[in-house]
């Protein structure tokens, strides 16, 4: 049993949001494509597999390139953020949030990517969703790179494959630190960088039929690395340009149990873990732990890298660690075991733990676990930026949502997160709820995946008033927020 004790004070509670995810309007004011908006729909594949649902291939860029309108493209539409930011960030303001975690669309500031000018409609729109949170005391915490690489850079460099992005990237970002320098001071560079092998091209604009089957892996670790240097880059501009100003890295937390206590399994679940965690090291300790290395020498794999990129990497390393929590896994080194789906991967079945409408597995013990795993590791500040339940949620005719479901979820995890906080000895600084509004899903584009605590009436296809409404959770977070977490 926990005590009622709060929350340090200062812990920022709030929500998480992508602008591909939320605005729409996507080639409103000047905006161009980016990578999100050539997801199609595709709620029919099996949700078990991630790859066979988001797989991009040339052809299909051709093609998405040239069709008009949302259509079967959701993100282009979203749930009309970009429309609707003043109600929608009200909403959370009589929540109680503390910060908001958005990212800003690459392609709205440089449409194509590489031009010398920003542009200032799209600035304009960040101006006014900067100043709305800040009429209600509510921090901005920034994501340079949301899966948003403008289809520009895609078409001229391949993306993140090409060093020439670097500079692209990190000229948007030195927009972004001028223009908001007063009023922006949490950052992140990039979400779930390590997703770049789980999905290379929403990550990092990689088209893999661009390359040979046999040089992926190694277009891949290099694009890696040019986003890591362009990470210490802008983490050394944030810094000289905001003073004050905080940098954290992401990871999307993967914790491996073992299936059995096999010391096999043992060994295979500390290889997987190790593995999740290679990005935040190099973004932490400033170097490639040596079995990333040995697994570059042992595959053949060349990744081009300057003594000066790598002083860059080792001297601007992040000041916080933020992730993103959905899920454990489980290894083992048996074959046939039963599977499951995850967060855009795969994974064996663990028969301790239910699942959720889309069969990821719920473990709020696990989110516990990780918070102490990760603070012992880096022993940094941590920052939980996503965590949340997507499910099927039904409007009754009062216009709201008796998600209690969702309700006993937040319970569960928020409860894990206090005790890692309160009785570990975690030093954590803030949690942003994913999607605290109802959005497009990443993996299947679906919006009818909602994870809010508002409900938007639209449908897959696109039809609804778009009206939003209050779901029973919303009042439940509220307070929540106004006990600063003694209410659990
Ligand atoms: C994270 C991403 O992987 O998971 C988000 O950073 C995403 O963009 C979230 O939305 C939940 O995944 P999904 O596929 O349910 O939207």
């Amino acid at each position: 049993q926990l005590d009622a004790k709060s929350f340090p004070e200062g812990f920022l509670w709030g929500g998480a949001l992508a602008a591909n995810q939320c605005e729409g309007a996507y080639l409103e004011d000047g905006k161009g494509l980016s990578v999100a908006d050539m997801a199609l729909f595709k709620p029919a594949v099996d949700v078990k597999d991630f790859k066979k649902q988001t797989a991009i291939t040339n052809e299909h860029i051709r093609w998405a390139m040239g069709v008009e309108g949302a259509g079967e493209f959701p993100k282009r539409r979203g749930i009309d953020f970009y429309h609707h930011y003043r109600e929608d960030i009200q909403l959370f303001a009589e929540m109680g949030f503390k910060v908001l975690r958005f990212s800003v669309a690459w392609s709205r500031i440089f449409p194509q990517g590489d031009e010398k000018e920003p542009n200032e409609v799209g600035l304009k729109f960040y101006d006014d969703v900067i100043h709305e949170l800040k009429k209600y005391g509510i921090e901005p915490l920034i994501t340079l790179s949301h899966y948003e690489i403008p289809m520009g850079l895609v078409e001229k460099y391949n993306g993140w494959a090409k060093p020439e992005t670097i500079n692209c990237f990190v000229r948007f970002c030195e927009v972004l630190f001028r223009r908001y320098q007063k009023d922006v001071k949490y950052w992140i560079t990039f979400n779930e960088i390590d997703s770049i092998f789980r999905h290379p091209f929403t990550t990092a604009g990689i088209v893999p039929d661009r390359f040979a089957p046999e040089q992926l892996n190694e277009v891949i670790f290099q694009a890696l690395h040019y986003q890591l240097t362009a990470g210490a880059m802008v983490t050394k501009l944030c810094h000289e340009i905001i003073p004050g100003s905080r940098m954290g890295c992401m990871l999307t937390k993967l914790t491996i149990y073992p299936y059995s206590c096999k010391p096999e399994d043992v060994l295979l679940a500390q290889k997987l873990n190790r593995r999740n965690s290679f990005y935040t090291d190099v973004q932490v300790f400033g170097e490639y732990p040596a079995f990333i290395m040995q697994e570059w020498e042992r595959e053949q794999i060349t990744v081009e890298r300057t003594a000066a990129e790598m002083a860059l990497i080792k001297e601007h390393t992040a000041d916080f660690v933020s992730f993103s929590y959905y899920m454990s896994m489980v290894a083992s080194t048996e074959s046939g075991l039963e599977q499951t789906a995850g967060n855009t991967a795969r994974g064996i079945r663990n028969p301790y733990l239910k699942s959720s409408d889309w069969g990821w597995q719920i473990d709020p013990v696990g989110l516990r676990y990780s918070l102490i795993e990760l603070y012992d590791r880096y022993r940094l500040p941590l920052f939980i930026v996503e965590n949340g339940l997507g499910a099927h949620d039904v409007l009754t005719e009062e216009k709201t949502v008796e998600d209690d479901y969702r309700i006993a979820y937040f319970t569960q995890h928020l409860s894990e997160m206090k005790k890692a906080v309160l009785e570990d000895g975690v030093e954590l600084m803030g949690y942003t709820s994913w999607g605290p509004i109802d959005i497009i899903s990443m993996s299947t584009s679906q919006i009818s995946k909602r994870y809010g605590f508002i409900y938007v009436d639209c449908d897959d296809v696109g039809n609804g008033s778009y009206q939003r409404y209050r779901k029973k959770s919303f009042d439940w977070y509220k307070d929540v927020i106004a006990s600063n977490g003694a209410k659990l």
